[in-house]
């Protein structure tokens, strides 16, 4: 290791579905990236509750030279760190459940952090993820944070334009996940055995390039076959508990892969190349939400109440790597160890894609140092994924005009824009449903 020090991190969002297999990673990685201080923040004193007590548990029992604390004041929170993980779910899945069932009353694609429902969730997020850069500022500002609080695209933009010098890096999973997924089917280990050049927007983008680490062979061939017969999806033991609806996702990126066979799809591409099929697939009454309430939070939260109940964390379900948190851990080692280690980052373009704008937001790969991140040039988009990234950007770029002016037309026109809403009036109705709801969170649209 190039130092000694030992770091702080508060991770923003404390009550997160994702925070104890974060923590258990964190432990089990601290050869690479030690620990002296954990901290929890989050503005749901309940729910972070659950999550906190049981961590205490482990980290007393797997890692007793942590101090730990979980808070809902941000002074406390804020200060003595040196890396804040950004895992805010702004309105919780009550709002994720709306922005998803909204659409679908009018026939539109309903989903997390694609179409309206992202667009919703990223004017949501915008304000929250402002404040917690300017608190890391205010009691630590020699602090990085690390971001991956969605809608990921929106929250890019809105620190491009109004915290364009804060330390705040925006990161996303998915490809890695994928990664991940490529490494199987060519018989890697995982991720890290695999060396790529991608390139498009969060949740919208395409490799180009995927090769052996080791070796420099090119994988591209082998892959392309294996995902225009199954797309991403793996099967086995290695997706046992994998949920439907994502082994569906997985399997779909074969027909994503057919309309554009000359690089390989981002799983979140079907949303805009098959909007039809997923708002017929979908069911209004039972969308991933209620999925993630019934699977993943149940579980999540039963097995904190467990580790409390008993008083010990032994053999607990995060023992086993969690991939979401691993990069994490990864990032932020490259970050403190100035590594120059590549991963996706989204930031502005400034001719990371030559075709593309200077101030577009793109996730590229990215070299992470103690300067933050440096992008790789990429090279140029072809035309088809250039028109569509020109659309979807223009989209993401007009919520922050929303959020920015306070202004309804904007707002209007990001979803009449979109590729998964098929006309102004439809765009209009969604939207007049979501103003209400989202009175608590939005500016006030005029
Ligand atoms: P979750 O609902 O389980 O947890 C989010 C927590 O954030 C809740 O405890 C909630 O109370 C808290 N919160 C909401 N607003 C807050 C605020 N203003 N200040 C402090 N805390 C606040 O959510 P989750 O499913 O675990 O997801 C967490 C985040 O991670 C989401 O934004 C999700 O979209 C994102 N995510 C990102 C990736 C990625 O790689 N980019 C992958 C998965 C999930
Ligand atoms: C999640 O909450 O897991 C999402 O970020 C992605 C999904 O599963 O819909």
């Amino acid at each position: 290791m190039a130092n000694d020090k030992r770091y702080s991190v508060v991770i923003a969002g404390g009550g997160s579905t994702f925070t104890p297999g974060f923590v258990l990673n964190l432990i089990q990685n601290e050869d690479k990236f030690p620990l002296r201080k954990l901290k929890f923040y989050d503005n749901d004193a309940e729910r972070q509750k659950k999550i906190g007590d049981a961590c205490a548990i482990i980290i007393k029992e797997r890692a007793p030279h942590i101090e730990f604390e979980y808070t809902t004041d941000p002074k406390e929170a804020f200060t003595d760190v040196d890396f804040v993980m950004g895992s805010i779910r702004v309105g919780k899945y009550k709002m994720r459940s709306l922005d998803e069932k909204i659409p679908l009353r009018y026939g539109v694609n309903g989903q997390e952090t694609t179409g309206p429902g992202g667009m919703a969730y990223g004017l949501r997020s915008i304000p929250a993820i402002l404040q917690i850069i300017d608190w890391m500022e205010e009691y630590s500002p020699n602090a990085w944070m690390i971001n991956y609080s969605n809608t990921i695209a929106i929250v890019a933009e809105a620190c491009r334009r109004f915290r364009p010098n804060s330390k705040v890096i925006n990161i996303c999973d998915m490809p890695i996940d994928i990664m991940t997924r490529m490494a199987q089917i060519c018989g890697l280990k995982d991720f890290h055995d695999i060396d790529f050049n991608y390139y498009g927007l969060n949740h919208f983008g395409w490799w180009k390039e995927v090769r052996d680490k080791k070796t420099g062979k090119d994988l591209m061939p082998e892959l392309k076959k294996y995902v225009a017969k199954d797309g991403y999806w793996v099967g086995g033991d290695f997706d046992k508990d994998t949920e439907a609806s994502w082994e569906e996702t997985f399997k779909k990126a074969a027909d994503c892969y057919a309309l554009e066979p000359e690089t390989l799809p981002n799983t979140y591409m079907q949303y805009y190349y098959f909007p039809q099929y997923e708002v017929k697939n979908a069911n209004p009454e039972h969308t991933r939400t209620d999925e993630i309430l019934e699977y993943r939070q149940k579980i999540v939260f039963g097995e904190c109440k467990r580790i409390v109940e008993e008083g010990t964390a032994k053999n607990n379900m995060w023992d086993r790597n969690a991939v979401h948190s691993e990069y994490i851990v990864d990032i932020c080692h490259a970050i403190a160890y100035n590594t120059h280690e590549k991963f996706l980052a989204n930031i502005p373009n400034n001719g990371a894609i030559a075709n593309m704008d200077p101030d577009s937001i793109v996730e590229v790969p990215c070299y992470f140092g103690a300067d933050g991140v440096q992008p790789m040039a990429t090279g140029m988009a072809g035309r088809f994924q250039r028109g569509m990234m020109m659309e979807q950007q223009t989209c993401e770029k007009l919520v922050v005009d929303a959020y920015e002016q306070k202004s309804y037309d904007k707002m209007l026109q990001a979803f009449a824009l979109n590729k998964t809403v098929p006309d102004a009036s439809v765009a209009k109705k969604i939207l007049d449903d979501m103003i209400p709801v989202n009175k608590p969170y939005w500016p006030d649209l005029k």
